[in-house]
């Protein structure tokens, strides 16, 4: 090939008018007229490249090169406010490295179970590669957040010997003949290490056996867990504040075009304003039996019910007008809307399903009950920005937690609950830091102390108030980007009945 420099999409605006190589694969074609349009993807953008008929070979080769052939072009770049990205490349050159088989993933829909059987290619669209390139951002500012405030980071180990978050969620492993866990957080020994170090935090893959399908629960997701020495519940939920609200600045900067491709408002997140509202856990069940929130879910019901009708009648009329119209592009288009129609009605049918059945569930909520989903969704609707509910009964919550000094059915913990429904994405507290109550709450909960013993040693030599917090990545990013189930926010996402491919 001639000398050329190679660039990647993202850099087409520097070369106008200037020869250049691009590497990637074919996203999409589309010819008539003697000309013929490519679409190239390489990961950094797509790219559009054209060829006409004049070209000889080189057109025949681009008006038949299959879907996701992957290929090497040459050619000039030229602005034209047409084109994805206002540039198109007009190529003089073009080498098919290898030519796909015929492609799996249509443009037409696929039901969620073949994409995710499909998960290594469905990757490849435009949407997938976004919210990878999100979620990378997202975690390169949680370790600048962590980084730039002092915090040294302590990989913890993934196979331990004991449960911290309750036995019911415990992956078992055969460690030579021992049974052994996968970790469910790296809590219990970032404590330890932050009698060390003061302020540490770990960040790595966490396992929860989690037997119910839900669009919250992965069984492997990725935690990051900030711990701090000399530390209340007050000061804990003021470094949680201070995360949030970094990380959505950081995803705003950089993405706010990326967020509106996915169909969420940047300007959503910018009312994600300090200080967030504040309920304690008793305060929350009040809320759950008030008549204002029955009043605003049936207000929400209302609104859902006409967007429902809305809807069906737009389908109903897109429908109408396909009959009897012809193939070609008008005709894609038009499919196109009816598909993503479908997706918002089959989503508003289960939500008008499930508001009522949700309300019902409010009513006879009891004080002692752990808050599930329904409940937090509930009561992260009725916030405009992230609500903490603190101090749960000790009963519904892990053993570890301190107990509330002016309460002692309470614990100094709390969740975070991001809005519009989004739910818990934080859980963090205080630490039992006194060894006699710890020993007493492990007793309460049948828990044998032998494989702790290690852990009440940090409440013989120089115990201290400690406490911290837990973010799940999956969970933060499916609220950032507006997605409607965890399994988008992770590559190979791993659920109940799915660890393929
Ligand atoms: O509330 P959790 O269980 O807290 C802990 O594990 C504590 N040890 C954290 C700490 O204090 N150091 O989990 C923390 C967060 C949740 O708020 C949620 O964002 C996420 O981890 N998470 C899950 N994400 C996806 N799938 C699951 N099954 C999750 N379980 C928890
Ligand atoms: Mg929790």
């Amino acid at each position: 090939m001639d000398e050329c420099t190679t660039i990647t999409i993202d850099r087409l605006a520097r070369h106008e008018n200037m020869s250049v190589e691009l590497r990637g694969w074919v996203y999409g074609r589309r010819s008539g007229g003697g000309i013929v349009f490519l679409l190239l993807r390489d990961g950094t953008g797509i790219c559009q490249c054209v060829s006409e008929a004049a070209d000889g070979d080189l057109f025949d080769t681009a008006r038949h090169i299959p879907q996701e052939s992957s290929v090497i072009v040459q050619g000039t770049v030229r602005k034209d406010p047409r084109a994805p990205g206002g540039y198109e490349l007009r190529l003089s050159r073009l080498s098919v490295i290898h030519a796909a088989e015929e492609y799996p993933i249509a443009r037409k829909r696929h039901g969620i179970d073949f994409l995710l059987r499909h998960r290594h290619l469905w990757l490849r669209s435009p949407r997938q590669t976004i919210l990878m390139r999100i979620r990378h951002t997202l975690v390169a500012a949680i370790r600048d957040f962590f980084n730039r405030r002092g915090f040294i980071l302590v990989d913890t180990p993934i196979l331990s010997p004991g449960a911290a978050e309750g036995a019911a969620t415990l992956f078992r492993v055969d460690y030579f003949g021992e049974e052994v866990y996968l970790a469910q957080t790296g809590q219990l020994y970032l404590e330890a290490a932050c009698m060390v170090l003061g302020k540490v935090y770990c960040f790595g893959p966490t396992f929860r056996a989690e037997k119910s399908k839900t669009r919250r629960h992965l069984t492997e997701f990725w935690m990051v867990e900030p711990e701090l020495a000399f530390a209340d519940l007050e000061k804990v939920m003021a470094l949680a504040e201070d995360l949030v609200r970094y990380l959505v600045d950081r995803v705003l900067e950089r993405h706010a075009h990326d967020l509106e491709f996915l169909g969420r408002n940047p300007d959503t997140l910018k009312t994600v304003q300090r200080p967030f509202a504040r309920i304690s856990y008793s305060e929350a069940v009040d809320l759950l039996h008030s008549p204002r929130l029955a009043a605003e879910t049936e207000q929400l019901l209302a609104a859902r019910r006409d967007r429902l009708a809305d809807r069906i009648r737009q389908l109903d009329e897109i429908e109408t007008r396909m009959k009897g119209m012809q193939a070609g592009r008008r005709r894609d288009q038009l499919a196109g809307q009816a598909i993503d129609l479908r997706t918002e009605i089959h989503r508003l049918e289960e939500e008008v399903r499930n508001l009522p059945v949700h309300l019902q569930q409010a009513r006879e909520f009891t004080w002692g009950e752990d808050l599930g989903g329904d409940e937090e969704t509930l009561i992260s609707r009725h916030f405009d920005r992230p609500v903490f509910i603190t101090r749960y009964p000790r009963k519904c919550r892990a053993f570890y937690m301190k107990a509330d000094p002016e309460d002692p059915r309470l614990v100094l913990n709390f969740d975070l609950l991001a809005p519009e429904g989004y739910g818990e994405i934080i859980g963090g507290s205080q630490r039992e830091d006194d060894l006699s109550r710890l020993l007493e709450r492990m007793q309460e909960e049948n828990m044998d102390p032998a494989p702790y013993q290690w852990y009440l040693d940090l409440r013989r030599y120089g115990s201290v108030p400690h406490g911290g917090f837990g973010l799940g990545v999956e969970r933060f990013l499916s609220w950032l980007c507006g997605l409607d189930h965890v399994r988008e926010a992770i590559a190979f996402p791993r659920m109940l009945g799915r660890i393929y491919p």
